[in-house]
This record gives C-alpha cells, structure tokens and sequence, in this order.
C-alpha cells in the first residue's frame, strides 16, 4: 500500500497527489513514469512523475482528471492509500550540456516539465520554460518552475497570460530570443506533442517528446504501446516515453488512442451510475 499525504485540486481539473514511495522516490530520473490502480479491481494507468523528496521517500504527480480511474485518483484524500504504484518505468529524458534548451509544457506537462527543466538547469543550459493553456486561470508551477529557469515564457488560447494562441506563436518566441535554441523537450498531450513539433521542424531544431499512447504493463509484454517512429515499430513504455518529434508517426498515434473510447465512455457512465448507488 502506497499511502497519500498529500491531495488537492491546483487548478480546475488539474490535481496533484504526493505519496509514499521510497523505493520508487530512491531510484526516479527525469522523463521517468510510474503504473498506478486507483483501487484494488481498478485498471492500471502510467502517470509522470512531476517531483520528488528522496529523503522523504515521496514522488509528486500531476494528473488530468479525464476518465474513469483518474477521477477516481481524483477523490482520494491524504491519508488514503493507492493499491499499486510500480515504476520508475521507461528511460529517464536525455540530460546534457545541450546549449539553450526549450521545454514545452501543458496540461499534466507543466508538471511533468519541472524535473527535467531542474536537470538541465543543473547541468549548466540555459532554460527557457514555455507554459501552454487555455487560459491564465489553467497555469500552475510558476513560480516553480522560475527557479529551474532562465526565462518563463506563457501561451494562452485566450491571450489572458503572455502570448495569444496556440504553439504556433513559438517561432516567434524563439526568434525573440538572444540566441540560437539547440534542443526542445515537449511534455503533455499528444496534440500539444504533435503541433509543438510541426512548430520545430521547419526551424531545424531537435525536439524530444514524451510520448503518451495508452499503456498496461508499462514493462514491454503486452504491445499496447506500440507506436511508430521514423518508419520503425517501438514500445513507447521500454524504448520511450521519450522520441524524436519529428519521426513520430502522429496519425498512427492519435488513431491508436481513440481504439477504446466507446468502453471509456461505458466505463465512466457505469462507474458513476455505481457510486450514485452506492451513496444512496
Ligand atoms: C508514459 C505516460 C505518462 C503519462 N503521464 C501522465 C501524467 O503525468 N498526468 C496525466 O494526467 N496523464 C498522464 N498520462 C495519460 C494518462 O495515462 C491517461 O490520461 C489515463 O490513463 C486516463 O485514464 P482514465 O481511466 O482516467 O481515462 P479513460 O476514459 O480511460 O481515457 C481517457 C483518455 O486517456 C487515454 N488512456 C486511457 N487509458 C490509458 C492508459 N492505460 N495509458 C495511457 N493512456 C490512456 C485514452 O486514449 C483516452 O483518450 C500519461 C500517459 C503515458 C503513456
Ligand atoms: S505497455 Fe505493454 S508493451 Fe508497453
């Protein structure tokens, strides 16, 4: 048993857990992720890990509340327990003396950014942090990650914080900066992965993406994962998450995501209609 000591909202349906985990809390590396169940029959999901304490043998995650289990992630309190918590899986992100790097981060990904943003600052780059939302009210971490930055850079859809828009204002933002960018690092949904690198291409800058496709095992048995990059078949939990933007074959992705979305609907309708019952 995994014990929650920590649970709450940041901003509307972004929530953060801290739990015990000190064997996982000992071992974990930037980019790295780990195989939670919400409850004992639950299904299991990968979620990033977005910090950690290794004294304290604490990891810190970040999730979006879509579906059936990370609701149920979602109603946990500190105090709590999570049934299973497995990892650190996947390779950790590739941290070097890169030059000036980017990291890309929305949604879930402004969380999951954070570890590898502090790696690259410790490793003597210069970072420049680009947030991504909807809107001002749907940013976190600032102030976060500021400290592992050497610039902060916003893109709302609504121009209520920073630059107005989607990823394709980045050329712009990069054109701004003093200096050549040597290396992009996007973390958060396949959309955000695929447009941020669409934005990169044309400028020639390598961009690494942390891939999310829909996972079980998360240890390289089941095929679930299977995603293609640069013409060749990889399991994106034991050859990833991370890969080159620019190889990924994103149609194939997107399509392989959608497969269940008729059982997902079932499973939240069920699961809700449940523990309506269940109250009553
Ligand atoms: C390596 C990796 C790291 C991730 N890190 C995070 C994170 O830090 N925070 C976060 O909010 N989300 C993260 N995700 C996505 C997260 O796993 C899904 O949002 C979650 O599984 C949805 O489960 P659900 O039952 O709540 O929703 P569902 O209703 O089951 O599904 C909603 C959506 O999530 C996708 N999904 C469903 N099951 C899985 C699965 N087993 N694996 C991957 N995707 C699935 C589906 O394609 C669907 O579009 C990560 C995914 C991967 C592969
Ligand atoms: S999740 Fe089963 S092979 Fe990757």
């Amino acid at each position: 048993m995994f014990k929650l000591l920590e649970t709450q909202m940041i901003v509307p349906n972004i929530h953060l857990v801290t739990l015990e985990a000190p064997a996982i809390a000992s071992e974990i590396r930037p980019g790295q992720f780990v195989i939670v169940r919400a409850e004992e029959e639950g299904e299991r999901i990968p979620l990033s890990v977005s910090d950690w304490d290794r004294e304290k043998g604490t990891l810190t995650i970040i999730f979006m509340n879509v579906g059936n289990t990370t609701g149920k992630l979602a109603s946990l309190r500190g105090g709590q327990n999570l049934p299973t918590v497995v990892g650190p899986l996947g390779n950790a992100t590739e941290i070097e003396k890169f030059g000036t790097v980017l990291c890309l981060g929305g949604c879930y990904g402004i969380g999951s950014i954070f570890p590898i943003a502090r790696g690259l600052k410790e490793k003597e780059n210069k970072v420049i942090t680009v947030i991504e939302a909807r809107s001002s009210y749907l940013c976190y971490w600032e102030e976060k990650l500021e400290q592992v930055s050497d610039r902060i850079v916003s893109i709302t859809r609504d121009g209520t914080k920073g630059y107005r828009g989607h990823v394709d204002r980045l050329p712009e933002i990069i054109k701004s900066l003093d200096e050549p960018v040597d290396r992009m690092i996007i973390n958060g949904c396949t959309f955000l992965l695929k447009k941020g690198s669409d934005a990169s291409r044309p400028l020639g800058i390598k961009t690494v993406v942390s891939l999310n496709p829909i996972m079980i095992d998360g240890t390289g048995m089941c095929g679930v994962c299977r995603v293609t990059v640069g013409g060749s078949t990889k399991f994106a939990c034991v050859d990833g998450p991370d890969f080159d933007g620019h190889q990924v074959d994103w149609a194939e992705l997107l399509q392989r995501r959608r497969t269940y979305m008729p059982e997902e609907v079932t499973s939240m309708r069920t699961s809700r209609c449940e523990e309506h019952v269940v109250k009553r």
